[in-house]
């Protein structure tokens, strides 16, 4: 019998859950129809639906035709899943073959595994990490026991990027630290590193002998596929270690297969094969083999050419959609209007956690803790009553 002095499971402390999924719960336990959710970040279309994209359901329809095993695939899961990638996530880098790749749960499996990595090779490594940010990186990063450097990244008064802070704490950084960087549709403000500011800082990352750990979860949802890769592909084009962690949960819109993808740069092929072989035993640890189904769709949307130019309308209509909303929301106030200048599916809305309280209370609307929103919650139907209540929120 444990008394309980002994440790034990009934010893532990209450658990700080994580925000956004503590924000799913409530909001799916209030009963009004008329609630609006633009907590989690999840594509909706104007009618308000998650849809599954044409490309992805065609795609599905072939996997089930042409499957004949659910046989296990290996740690790597779908190899040919993963080079498919490549042209999309490394762009100019694709046929490097100091860089592999390798098949993850989503973003989230592959921004541990590539902490956990890193803490193998230096433990004393800290990742700076510029605030506000996701709030799953802070825990990822300390989970694997690396010290978290915090810096200033956004200046929520005057809804700018904090700059000079940023290279501040880049340049104070140690060789061999971790930078933690948005490649795109920074999240949770929408406040993107433009081309000259990505060029200063992937010098500052240079200079100071940082290792670049990029997320990349919105690849497509920004400026387009290829400009949101833009500021990964110049870390790759000077640095030697360079670590992408990439989701296709959004752009393919598959969020509950969990689709994504490691990929690692070393400054030989050697090296490389040795840190993959070491985060192959650490994903072996952890999740053994990675889900097939989601990669083996992405996969088989990509090995056809008529899917993938499909897909691409699909994903650049989902962009328009994203930037028409933000259009709208910033024509409605000025002080909404520094919406139309940021990317991807977030910004912060000037608003304190007592308003962000009260918008759930009297108009069931839910929001971040933060003040962060996610665009394209709202159908189009609730836009102006969602815009009406945020205008009366701030006067109020
Ligand atoms: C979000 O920030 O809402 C998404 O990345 C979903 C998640 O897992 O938190």
């Amino acid at each position: 019998m444990l008394d309980m002095l002994t440790p034990s499971l009934a010893t532990l402390p209450p658990v700080e859950s994580d925000s956004l999924l503590a924000l799913i719960a409530l909001c799916n336990a209030d009963p009004r129809p008329e609630k609006i959710d633009v907590g989690v970040g999840v594509y909706r279309d104007g009618a308000g639906t998650t849809p599954i994209l044409r490309a992805v359901k065609a795609a599905e329809k072939l996997l089930w035709e042409r499957q004949e095993s659910k046989g296990y695939l290996g740690g790597r899961g779908d190899v040919e899943f993963a080079k498919l990638l490549r042209p999309i996530v490394l762009g100019r880098h694709a046929d490097d073959e100091r860089i592999d790749g390798v098949q993850t749960p989503g973003g989230c499996g592959a921004l541990r595994l590539a902490f956990q990595v890193l803490k193998l090779a230096n433990p004393y490594a800290r990742v700076l990490m510029g605030t506000p940010t996701w709030p799953n990186h802070p825990p990822m990063a300390e989970g694997t026991g690396l010290e978290v450097v915090r810096y200033p990244f956004y200046d929520a008064e005057r809804r700018v990027i904090r700059f000079d802070a940023m290279l501040d704490a880049l340049q104070a950084g140690r060789p061999g630290d971790v930078a933690l960087l948005h490649g795109c549709c920074h999240n949770p403000t929408g406040a993107d590193l433009d081309p000259q500011q990505w060029q200063a800082v992937t010098r500052v990352v240079v200079e100071r002998g940082l290792i670049p750990l990029v997320d990349l979860a919105y690849q497509g949802l920004g400026r387009g596929l290829d400009e949101d890769g833009e500021g990964a592909w110049g870390l790759l084009d000077v640095c030697d270690e360079v670590l992408i962690a990439q989701s296709c949960d959004k752009n393919f819109g598959v969020y509950r297969d969990r689709v994504g993808a490691l990929f690692v740069k070393t400054s030989a092929k050697d090296s490389t094969a040795n840190a993959m072989a070491h985060v192959l035993q650490m994903a072996r640890e952890m999740w053994s083999m990675p889900p097939d189904h989601g990669g083996a769709v992405v996969r088989t949307v990509l090995q056809d050419e008529a899917l993938t130019a499909d897909w691409k309308v699909e994903l650049d209509a989902m962009r328009a959609r994203l930037n028409g909303v933000r259009a709208q929301i910033a024509r409605a106030d000025p002080r909404l209007a520094y919406i139309a200048g940021q990317y991807g599916m977030f910004s912060m809305l000037p608003l304190n956690f007592d308003q962000v309280k009260s918008l759930r209370t009297k108009s069931a609307i839910y929001m971040a803790d933060s003040g962060r929103f996610n665009v394209v919650g709202m159908s189009d139907e609730a836009l102006p009553r969602f815009i009406a209540a945020v205008v009366e929120a701030m006067d109020g």
